[in-house]
């Protein structure tokens, strides 16, 4: 099929690259002349494993190709994708000016029948709004499905390629066809439903596995005062084939680029419906102060954490991305500052990204993890890393000034632990290495 993917952000570039290995025609248009420049050079400017080889070898096969011209491409196209991001007004509620624009755009350069898919998270009923605004532009024929997509960061290339499932929402019949046989070599699992089922199963979704983290870090919260093990715990439920295990790992809450923007857009989705979201907005509230224990333990072990310098290990907002978007750090980081502390960070491949959202004098930028122990009263660990994971622990207490490490990903196991004299404190689990705490008051002195 020949395809034009309308925005080369998360989605549209990797939807549009998936799409062509599968054997399409792929043509990605963006108006950001800097963005298309650097992928016709062959740079890509999103960090995902294994998208700049899959983006090589399709452009090399004739399949994809990318262009800032959306009017010729919507014409060579019999397949629409519309992927432009729809960010957060600071009401919650979901920006749709890229999508207008967009639509508009397709509606002049329509020319034939055309299925017009929406991949972009998008409130209910704002397909039917897409419809509306092109159908008054154009006397060609077309049809407007929404596909909303799943993928996670990190993961991307695997989730679009295998996902558990697509959802089509749409009331016509030959779009239905088009849409389904675009994805039937995906998964058996496609399930057809009305166009605005299809965009509230994406907030639903979304809102659920938010709900999930929530629910399991309160369980953390708890298992600390009455200590528990949250990992056990979870292990525990997860096992209930109606719980699951995923997405029970308890730490410093959700960021990214999805969760925050998702919950925020489905509270006034609700809200505009007359209707109060009362869970949702207790997922928000327990995510938005769960990062701060972090700094509590620090403040509880270090009192006044003035001049103390600390060490952070990981600013992404999950591992095996460079996006820090809503990620925990950026406020960590910044409530650290002004309580006066000098700090050190280190991530292995975000560090850039910080920068350009968080920049103070009493930031060290390290370039490794040991570099962001030396001399350090406390250590945050907050995103999971594999790095993180296989530092020689003894060689780190070694390098610090105090031996305080706060695991905010419940990284390491406390056998690692007890071979360490860390004072180590992770979520929701006992405290490792209290039998050393005399002698670290003592050093704290
Ligand atoms: C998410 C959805 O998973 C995806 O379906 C949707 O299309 C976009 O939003 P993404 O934001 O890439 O994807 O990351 P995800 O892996 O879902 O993690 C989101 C956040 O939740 C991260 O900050 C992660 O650290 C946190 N998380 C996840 C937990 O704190 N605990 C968990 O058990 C799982």
């Amino acid at each position: 099929m020949n395809i034009s993917v309308i925005g080369v952000g998360y989605v549209g570039l990797v939807s549009g690259v998936c799409f062509s290995e599968l054997g399409n025609k792929v043509i990605c248009v963006d108006k950001d002349i800097t963005k298309i420049e650097m992928l016709k050079r062959g740079e890509v400017p999103i960090y995902e494993p294994g998208l700049k080889e899959l983006i090589d070898k399709n452009v090399k096969a004739g399949r994809l190709s990318f262009t800032n011209e959306l009017s010729e491409s919507v014409q060579a196209s019999e397949i629409i994708i519309i992927a432009v991001g729809t960010p957060s007004l600071p009401n919650g509620e979901a920006n749709l000016q890229y999508i207008e624009q967009a639509a508009r755009e397709i509606a002049l350069a329509i020319n034939e029948y055309k299925v017009i898919m929406t991949k972009s998270t998008v409130p209910v009923g704002t397909n039917e709004k897409i419809a509306q605004m092109i159908y008054e532009l154009t006397e060609h024929p077309f049809d407007v499905v929404s596909v909303p997509e799943f993928l996670r960061e990190g993961s991307a290339i695997k989730d679009t390629l295998y996902p558990d499932r697509i959802i089509i929402g749409t009331d016509s019949k030959p779009a239905e066809q088009k849409a389904v046989e675009l994805h039937s070599t995906l998964t058996d699992q496609i399930i057809v439903t009305d166009i605005r089922s299809a965009e509230m199963i994406k907030y639903a979704s979304n809102a659920f596995l938010a709900t999930k983290i929530s629910f399991i870090n309160e369980i953390a919260n708890i298992c600390e005062k009455v200590n528990a093990d949250v990992t056990l715990v979870a292990k525990g439920m997860g096992l209930d084939k109606r719980i699951g295990p995923s997405f029970l790992n308890a730490g410093i809450g959700y960021g990214g680029s999805c969760f925050p923007k998702d919950t925020e857009a489905l509270i006034q989705i609700a809200g505009n419906a007359n209707y109060e979201f009362k869970l949702l907005k207790s997922v928000v509230e327990v995510n938005k102060h769960q990062r701060f224990n972090v700094i509590n333990k620090l403040e509880d072990l270090l009192g006044n954490l003035s001049s103390k310098t600390i060490g952070i290990w990981g600013l992404a907002f999950k591992p095996n991305t460079d996006d820090v978007r809503d990620a925990p750090s950026i406020e960590i980081v910044e409530t650290l500052i002004k309580k006066g502390c000098i700090i050190k960070v280190y991530d292995p491949i975000a560090i850039n990204n910080f920068r350009k959202v968080v920049n103070h004098e009493n930031i060290v930028w390290c370039d490794s993890i040991t570099d962001a122990a030396i001399d350090c009263h406390g250590v945050c660990l907050l995103t999971e890393w594999n790095e993180f994971k296989e530092v020689d622990l003894k060689n780190i207490e070694k390098l610090m000034k105090l031996p305080v490490f706060i695991d905010g990903r419940n990284v390491y196991a406390k056998e690692r632990i007890e071979e360490t004299g860390l004072n180590y404190y992770s979520i929701g689990r006992p405290d490792v290495n209290q039998s050393h705490i005399a002698d670290f008051i003592e050093r704290v002195k």
